[in-house]
């Protein structure tokens, strides 16, 4: 049994979105995890995760791994008995820890693949609560944005604990992907703005009261196609996400480097300190953006339109 799950980029309202203000979030199909179960003639349940240069049988690795916490968990919950033999190969494009939603995509996949190998049909919002439960193991207190938009793979505009609500866009849009090639603590960078929030809770309630209006404002700009609104509403975002200090000097430079060379705005996207930003641009500036961030020291960039699913 096969199954696929893309990437994912935020484009609105990281962090803020852990205390309950909306985020906007799209899959990112050019990157992907993939993962295929059968059975197996060896005994036990083996895994060939090449990228991670795993090749283990599932008992012989921690049981916190992120890979077997999916797989002891799944068996526990579907209360599959004699235990199975199985082969499980993982591959995937997408960058680790750089925000693009590695560690859910893979959860997803392999949730995906593995439940129907073993004939324990389950729905989208399971899948999504699974994985949400996968990422809180791993990630202490993460909003839930992550899985949602990977298991859906659709735009969501999320908001932490509430039904999946997706959001038309108006005019397909295009994004620069620039990855700083450092990876991104999204676990500290989470840790240290709750420190932020808990040292003074009226002063980053307000924050994250500009960061939701700004991601309301977003989803009409996206829905009524005006994107130079949309590219000023990503700067200001990233204004606050720098008084998050979850900014960096990579972050910071590639995203004055893409408005200089054109872009209608650009923030980062994710955790911070490290992993992507984004730019949104007129398509046919996109390969010269691009070009620009990888002279500037990008370690990658993807380009990728955003339309309604
Ligand atoms: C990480 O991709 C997004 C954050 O807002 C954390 C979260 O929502 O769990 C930084």
């Amino acid at each position: 049994m096969k199954s696929s799950a893309p990437g994912k980029i935020i484009l609105f309202g990281e962090h803020a979105v852990v205390y309950g203000r909306p985020a906007l979030a799209v899959p990112v199909t050019q990157v992907h995890a993939d993962v295929e179960v059968s059975g197996s003639s060896r005994t036990g349940i083996w895994i060939d995760a090449p990228g991670i240069d795993l090749h283990a049988e599932v008992n012989s690795i921690p049981s916190d791994h992120p890979v077997a916490s999916v797989i002891h968990n799944l068996l526990f919950i579907s209360r599959i008995s004699p235990f199975p033999s199985l082969d499980i190969k993982i591959t995937s494009s997408i960058p680790v820890a750089s925000g693009l939603g590695s560690g859910a995509a893979v959860t997803v996949a392999l949730t995906r693949a593995l439940s129907s190998h073993l004939n324990y049909l389950m729905a989208d919002e399971e899948v999504n609560s699974f994985a949400y439960e996968i990422e809180k193991l791993h990630h202490g207190t993460p909003s839930g944005v992550d899985n949602t938009v990977v298991t859906y793979a659709k735009p969501v505009y999320f908001v932490k604990g509430q039904p999946i609500e997706t959001f038309a866009v108006g005019d397909p849009f295009t994004i620069v992907i620039g990855d700083t090639g450092i990876s991104a603590p999204t676990k500290e960078s989470v840790g240290d703005v709750r420190k932020l929030w808990e040292s003074d809770e009226a002063k980053w309630e307000k924050v994250f009261d500009e960061v939701g209006e700004i991601v309301k404002q977003a989803r009409k700009a996206i829905e009524s196609g005006k994107m130079k609104e949309l590219g000023a509403l990503m700067n200001q975002n990233h204004l606050l996400l720098q008084e998050m200090t979850v900014s960096s000097p990579e972050l910071d430079n590639l995203i004055s480097v893409a408005r200089k060379a054109g872009a209608l705005g650009a923030k980062l996207s994710g955790g911070g300190r490290g992993g992507n930003m984004i730019a949104l641009v007129e398509k046919e500036k996109a390969p010269d953006i691009s070009k620009a961030l990888l002279y500037a020291g990008a370690a990658r960039t993807i380009i990728t339109t955003v339309t309604t699913a």
